[in-house]
């Protein structure tokens, strides 16, 4: 079974350290161990939140794009490319937006930090708040899970739009049938999840307080050496608690640099050399990135076409058809199909003909179960054939929900919660089924 990973960098400014420790090496570890499918975007719609100047989009996002190529990621391996090429995107953005709680949005933390603020000021409560700010959640959301995502490594500021994902989907899944969605959990690097800035406070395009990943050797060594830090002098015991230098060495360092480093605080390192320890630290890692990076900036479009093509791929793969099915369950449907109650009893008939059909083959079954990945899953089986396979569900209860939807004979070819077996047909589906539905009506 595969694990999906999937994380997104908003492109509203230049790639900095946080970005590289709390997003991108995570996210390319995690793509190279077995049984992983990685999804890696750039978010600019997400930028357009927060930016208004177009420049600054596109550099932001063309800086990204390289970053990650850079730093190793291999477009032919992992789904790399742009929200904005998604148009499946947006259009699940409003079907999770009609199921999404308003009062959940309420409490999201970005927007309740901006109406605080606003309060603080004695402001309107919503003076200067777009609303995109407000939907922020919801369009992660939709990034998340039109792809079911099981995995998003993301910093420890974003865990609660994982949940409010979590949340939409499960009232998705409750009005429109279990197994739409599947619910995705945030994965963090507990070490090193959010990095300290240059003042200590959590690094952030939104605090000015980065320090550009690429940024030349120079300026680099500068910017280290601007890191704010207390007046001991050389000679007197630090403190690593609290420490942003110490918390950037370590998410640079091995655990044995990271203990000698520690061992140096107590020793009383001063801070002049600990800065230099620290800037070699990070340049031995950043230098070889830096050059390929260069490379890359300077081939916007070889960068373009990969994101293009990347984007391409994955509609046809996947966004295009599941977002068909997605429409399909709330209604947006072919008209042509809508002949009810006529319709309904029409399929009654044919299933019933089909399961005359049949004859005397054995009634298929359905065997539930669970899977080292600890999801549940179920499949349909008659004799050793797989007629149906599901995907996998986070609980004993959703598989079975679907169990019981397929067992009144409701089989849509389209649910992406199932996949009809090899070399099987859908009406070879619609007549196991429709056998199973006559033989429980003889019993009743
Ligand atoms: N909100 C994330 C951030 O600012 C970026 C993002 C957008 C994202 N969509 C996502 C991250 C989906 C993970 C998954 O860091």
């Amino acid at each position: 079974m595969t694990t999906r990973v999937l994380t997104g960098i908003t492109t509203s400014g230049t790639p900095h350290l946080g970005n590289y420790v709390g997003a991108i090496r995570p996210a390319l570890a995690a793509s190279r161990t077995p049984g992983a499918e990685s999804f890696y975007f750039l978010a600019d719609y997400h930028a357009l939140v927060k930016v208004t100047e177009p420049a600054r989009v596109q550099r932001s996002t063309l800086e990204i794009a390289a970053a990650w190529l850079a730093c190793g990621l291999d477009p032919a391996k992992v789904w790399f490319y742009r929200q904005s090429d998604i148009p499946e995107i947006p259009e699940l953005t409003w079907l999770l937006t009609c199921v999404a709680g308003k009062g959940l949005l309420n409490r999201a933390h970005a927007y309740k930090a901006a109406v605080d603020r606003n309060r603080g000021e004695g402001e309107d409560d919503d003076a200067g708040i777009n609303a995109g700010l407000f939907m922020y959640p919801v369009l992660m959301a939709a990034d998340i899970l039109l792809f079911n995502a099981n995995r998003v490594p993301v910093g420890r500021d974003q865990v609660q739009h994982i949940e409010m994902a979590r949340d939409f989907a499960q009232r998705f899944n409750h009005l429109y049938g279990a197994g739409h969605f599947v619910l995705p959990e945030a994965a963090i690097e507990e070490q090193v999840a959010t990095l300290p800035g240059l003042d200590g406070r959590k690094m952030s395009k939104s605090y000015d307080n980065t320090i550009p990943l690429f940024a030349p050797r120079e300026q680099l060594k500068k910017l280290i050496y601007s890191i704010v830090t207390d007046s001991r002098e050389p000679g007197q015991p630090k403190d690593t608690e609290g420490s942003a230098l110490f918390q950037l060495y370590q998410a640079f360092a091995s655990a044995e640099e990271t203990n000698a480093m520690r061992k140096a605080f107590a020793d009383g390192i001063g801070w002049g050399d600990a800065k230099q320890k620290l800037f070699e630290r990070i340049d031995a890692e950043v230098a070889p990135l830096r050059e390929r990076y260069q490379a890359l900036i300077a081939n916007p479009e070889t960068i373009e076409q990969q994101l293009r093509d990347g984007a391409r791929r994955l509609r046809e793969r996947y966004a295009i058809s599941r977002l068909q099915a997605l429409r399909e369950a709330v209604g947006l449907r072919d008209l042509s199909t809508a002949r009810t109650p006529a319709h309904v009893s029409a399929k009654l008939k044919d299933a019933t003909l089909n399961a005359a059909a049949r004859g005397s083959l054995p009634l298929a079954v359905f065997k539930q179960y669970r899977e080292a990945d600890g999801r549940f899953y179920f499949k349909l089986v008659e004799g050793d054939k797989v007629l149906l396979q599901s995907i996998g569900f986070d609980s004993p209860k959703e598989a079975g929900a679907r169990v019981g939807v397929l067992k009144r004979g409701e089989f849509d070819a389209a649910d992406p919660s199932v996949r009809v077996g090899e070399a099987v047909s859908a009406d070879e589906v619609h007549a196991a089924l429709a056998a199973l539905v006559a033989a429980e009506a003889d019993k009743a």
